[in-house]
C-alpha cells in the first residue's frame, strides 16, 4: 500500500461538502487517492459514492472543500481547463451506458474524437490495443447489441483506458454480472493497475470483489469516509458499523468466501 510520506496522492479530497436542496450527502469528506492503489469505495445505497466519484474528476462542484489532482485545485476550474486533466481520467459510468446506434470500435474511439483526436490511423490503432487489453480483440465492427454483459461492460472499460489515462474510475462495474463475468472484470481491473500502472477507484457492491482487488477500502457513511483500511482489515474489524454493513450486503459472495487468490 502506497502510504508512506515519499509517496504524494494523486487525488486528495479535504473537506467536501455537497448538498441538494436540503440534503446535505457529502458532509465533509477526507481522503487521499495513492498512484497506483486499487482504491474500492463502499457504502449503501444512496450514501454518495457516485457523488464523491464526479467531484473526483470534476464533473461536479462542491459547496465547501478542495479537490486535487496532481496538487492542482480542480474544483473550480473551467471545462477548457479541465479538459487537459480530464484526459488522464477514464470513467466507466454506473450503467455502463455504450451508444446503441455506433459499432465497438467507433464506441471506443468516441472519447478521443471528443479529444480532437483526428489521425484515423491512430485512432484505429488505439481502438484496437484498447481492446486487445480487455480481450475483445477484432471485436470493432460488431454492435453492442450483439454483445453480453460481460462484454458490453469491457467495451465500456476498452473506452474508459483508450487513451491511457493514469486513474479510471469504475461506477458499480459489477453490477448485473454473474460470479463468473465478475471475476473476468476483476482480473482486468488488476491487470491494469499491475501492467498499466493505472490507479483504480471502484463503486462496488460485490463484497467477493472488493476484498480482491482492493489495495485498499473506504466506507462512506452518513456523507463521511467512516473507515478505510485494507481488505484484511476489514474482515477482522470488530467495529459494529462495518459489521452491520458487511454483514446486511453479504447475500451474494459473502465476505467468508472472499479468502480467493489474486487473479493472475
Ligand atoms: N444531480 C443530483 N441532483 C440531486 N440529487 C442528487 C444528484 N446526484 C445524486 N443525488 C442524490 O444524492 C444521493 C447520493 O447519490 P449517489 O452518490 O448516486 O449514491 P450512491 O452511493 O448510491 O452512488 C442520493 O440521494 C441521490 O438521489
Ligand atoms: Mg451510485
Amino acid at each position: 500500500m502506497n502510504t508512506g510520506d515519499s509517496t504524494k496522492p494523486l487525488i486528495e479530497v479535504r473537506g467536501l461538502k455537497k448538498s441538494f436542496g436540503d440534503r446535505q450527502i457529502l458532509k465533509g469528506i477526507d481522503i487521499d487517492v495513492y498512484p497506483e492503489e486499487t482504491l474500492v469505495l463502499l457504502g449503501g445505497s444512496g450514501s454518495g459514492k457516485s457523488v464523491l466519484t464526479k467531484h473526483m474528476v470534476g464533473l461536479m462542484s462542491p459547496n465547501e472543500g478542495s479537490v486535487k489532482f496532481e496538487g492542482e485545485e480542480i474544483s473550480e476550474l473551467s471545462e477548457r481547463k479541465l479538459a487537459p486533466i480530464r484526459k488522464k481520467m477514464g470513467i466507466m459510468f454506473q450503467n455502463g451506458a455504450l451508444f446503441d446506434s455506433m459499432t465497438v470500435g467507433q464506441n471506443i474511439a468516441f472519447p478521443l474524437l471528443e479529444d480532437g483526436i483526428k489521425d484515423e490511423a491512430l485512432i484505429t490503432e488505439k481502438v484496437k490495443e484498447a481492446l486487445r487489453i480487455v480481450n475483445l480483440k477484432g471485436e470493432e465492427d460488431k454492435m453492442p447489441s450483439d454483445l453480453s454483459g460481460g462484454m458490453r461492460k469491457r467495451v465500456a472499460l476498452a473506452r474508459a483506458i483508450v487513451d491511457h489515462p493514469s486513474v479510471v474510475i469504475y461506477d458499480e462495474p459489477h453490477a448485473g454480472l454473474d460470479p463468473i463475468t465478475s471475476d473476468v472484470i476483476d482480473h482486468l481491473i488488476k491487470r491494469l493497475e499491475r501492467d498499466l500502472k493505472i490507479t483504480n477507484i471502484i463503486i462496488t457492491h460485490e463484497l467477493r470483489s472488493a476484498f480482491r482487488i482492493a489495495t485498499r477500502i473506504a466506507f462512506l457513511q452518513n456523507g463521511e469516509i467512516y473507515w478505510t483500511g485494507t481488505p484484511k482489515e476489514m474482515q477482522e474489524s470488530t467495529d459494529p458499523v462495518l459489521a452491520s454493513f458487511l454483514s446486511g450486503t453479504s447475500d451474494q459472495g459473502s465476505w467468508e468466501q472472499a479468502d480467493y487468490p489474486t487473479p493472475h
